[in-house]
Parts: C-alpha cells; structure tokens; sequence
C-alpha cells in the first residue's frame, strides 16, 4: 500500500505533545496505520500509581481497536531523543495479537527512523495457538477443568 511514512511520523510527533507524563518527563508519541490508510494516534498516559501507565503505543493501538479496526499495516512511535524509539516488550505483544507483520517506524525527533516488523522485533510472541490443544477442537480439555476444580488437600 502506499502511504507516506512522514505524515505517519508526523502524526506521532503531533501527538507526542499532549502526553501526560508528569512523573518520566519522557514524551511518546504513536500513529497506527490501517490496511485501509486510517490512521489512528496516542500519547503515553501516566498515574500517580506509576505501574499505571500506558505507552503511546497501546493508546494508539486500543483506540484503533475500540473504533472496530483489526488490520494494521504500520506503526510510528517518536520520542524526543537522538535514539529511535523503541516499543517495550508489552507493546510488541499487544501488537503481535494483531499480526507480527506489522511494520514498526521508529523514529527519533529529527525524524529520522528505523524500520523493523513486530515478528522481527519479538520472536517467539506468544500466540492464541497455544491457548487450546491441537486434537481438542479448541475446546479446553475436560481433564484440566476437573483438575482445576478438584478441593485442595493441605
Ligand atoms: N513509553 C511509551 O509510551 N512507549 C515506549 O515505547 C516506551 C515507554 C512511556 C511509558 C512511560 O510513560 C514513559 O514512556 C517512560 O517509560
């Protein structure tokens, strides 16, 4: 598909400015492109409950989702550093539920960037697969059920 990576960064970078990030000081900002060239933005949102926070990246990628999208081409991300931006683990796995194709833009402030797929960026994501058993039909084995039920012995 053809879409400029600039205005996918631009959009990053626009929406860097309205991160609430009051506690790191450190400003992200996320663009998420879909297969049908709607773009979708987010900024990190911190708490005073530090734990809290959620990266530009999964705000991007959860407005996206909560608007009905499911097929992304593409992500930006931009702090403002000399070094691109890098997603943190979790981001790559939010986005790995949505295909490790994904292309990751990640930019630094002079937008300037470097390209790698979510694949590329986690191997071995953990995936749905592995969720239900190969000969069960999906469905979660009985015998694990009962064992779950099953009263503990102390
Ligand atoms: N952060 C992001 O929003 N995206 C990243 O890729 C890395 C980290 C945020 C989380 C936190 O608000 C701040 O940057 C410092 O870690």
């Amino acid at each position: 598909m053809i879409f400029p990576v600039e205005k996918l960064i631009n959009a990053a970078t626009a929406a860097r400015e309205r991160a609430y990030a009051p506690y790191s000081k450190f400003k992200v900002g996320a663009a998420i492109l879909t297969k049908e060239a709607r773009y979708y933005t987010g900024c990190n949102v911190e708490n005073a409950s530090y734990g809290l926070a959620c990266c530009a990246e999964r705000v991007a990628l959860y407005k996206a989702v909560s608007n009905g999208e499911r097929d992304f081409e593409a992500i930006a991300v931009t702090a403002d550093t000399d070094d691109f931006c890098a997603p943190c683990g979790a981001c790559r796995q939010a986005l790995a539920e949505f295909g490790t194709h994904i292309k990751v833009f990640m930019a630094n402030r002079q937008g300037a960037y470097r390209i790698q797929t979510v694949a590329e960026l986690l191997p071995g994501a953990f995936s749905s697969q592995v969720l239900t058993t190969s000969d069960n039909n999906g469905q979660v084995e009985e015998r694990i059920v009962t064992k779950l039920m099953e009263p503990v012995n102390r």
